[in-house]
């Protein structure tokens, strides 16, 4: 028996409130989303000057836009007058500035202040003082990431650390040359479940025997039950006859040149805390993104990334993305099933880990560390 009560061979999970008291929730949007490095945004959404997407971080609205040097730029997206929202799209286009519909005060791509209603005549209010507030921008495997730490951690000792902790090293993602593949098909699902649940049925593969018909007829071994990101840098092997990572196993699409001899023919796992999944498979790479918005919703958006000419070239994509698509929507239903009950009484003191789940356990006792809240209500 452990201090907990429970035998070795279990591990007890988060207890019920974890997944529904919004209090925790506020916690985790403050310590977890609104402090670290968040996955935004696809790099190519924001394809020419002037493009811009908003993005929900935590409590927050962030407005990502590419300036005229190329690069991007992202801020809160508040007005520095008298805090409308400034961009209420969710993507578009300026031709050069955004203009806040409240009293037109107008903000350059850089974020500087540059007109406004009497601004001449108002020599108190700085370009730049007033301009909008910025928030720490880097760009990784194609996709723009933020921080909106006062102080944000380095992303090579947070973000990539934390991929060498979980595949053994970088370049086994960096070789599927994830940033110049293009989206080949992006679904967004709407999931009616607190993220973590997401996170720790992405984390084991105990259920895909018994919800994953399609994955397991590629991947024979996640039948047993295998855990897919049980070992560090494991890769799930195709099944003998399975030509593709596809709903029916058929050929897939050219293999990504970068892939190894090693890597081919197999299907890697990989969280990056706190938000992005990413799936490889010799001819293509998935990536999840979550954007937790309520105690018991998240959106995620998924891509399908091929190589440029799959997709301009108009191949069909159409069995690679089905085989996800599906294992997307039986992970989200079990999700779903499992959210109403996390406020019964019986799932007060949560639930228990066997054996092959027993690495979620490490994900929660961070996610306490980090929030600060213990394994029951009654200690925090
Ligand atoms: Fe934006 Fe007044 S609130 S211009
Ligand atoms: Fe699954």
């Amino acid at each position: 028996m452990t201090t907990t009560g429970l035998p070795e061979s279990l591990i007890a999970t988060l207890p019920g409130d974890h997944y529904t008291d919004p209090e925790i929730f506020r916690l985790e949007q403050e310590r977890v989303f609104e402090s670290m490095w968040f996955c935004a945004a696809r790099a190519s959404e924001l394809a020419k000057p002037g493009a811009f997407r908003t993005v929900d971080v935590g409590r927050e609205s962030v407005l990502l836009a590419r300036s005229r040097d190329g690069s991007v730029r992202a801020f809160f997206n508040v007005c520095r007058h008298r805090g409308a929202r400034l961009c209420t799209q969710e993507s578009g286009e300026v031709k050069r500035a955004f203009q806040c519909p409240y009293h037109a005060w107008t903000y350059g791509l850089d974020g500087k202040l540059v007109a406004a209603p009497n601004l001449t005549k108002m020599p108190d209010v700085g370009r730049t003082e007033y301009g909008l507030a910025s928030v720490a921008v880097r760009e990784w495997l194609g996709y723009v990431w933020v921080c909106l730490a006062e102080d944000p951690p380095s992303f090579e000792e947070s973000v990539i650390a934390d991929v060498v902790a979980r595949l053994g090293d970088v370049e086994s993602i960096e070789r599927y040359e994830v940033e110049s593949l293009e989206i080949g098909r992006r679904i967004v699902y709407d999931v009616k479940a607190n993220w973590k649940l997401i996170i720790e049925n992405f984390m084991e593969c105990y259920h895909c025997a018994t919800i994953h018909p399609e994955l397991t007829e590629v991947l024979p071994e996640f039948a047993d039950g295998y855990a897919a990101q049980y070992y560090v840098g494991h890769g799930a092997e195709f099944g003998s006859d399975v030509q593709g990572f596809t709903v029916d196993g058929s050929q897939g699409l050219d293999r990504i040149p970068g892939v190894t001899e090693e890597q081919d023919r197999r299907y890697y796992a990989i969280t990056v805390r706190p938000q992005v999944f990413i799936n490889l498979v010799p001819d293509h790479v998935i990536l999840h993104r979550m954007f937790p918005v309520a105690v018991d919703r998240t959106i995620v958006e998924c891509d399908w990334l091929y190589l440029k000419g799959v997709v301009a070239g108009g191949r069909d994509v159409s069995r690679s993305v089905e085989l996800f698509d599906r294992v997307n929507r039986q992970d989200f239903d079990a999700c779903e099933r499992c959210q109403p009950a996390m406020s019964s009484r019986l799932y007060a003191k949560g639930g228990v880990l066997v054996p092959s789940e027993h690495h979620i356990g490490e994900f929660h006792a961070w996610l306490r560390d980090r929030i600060g809240t213990r394994a029951n209500r009654a200690e925090r």
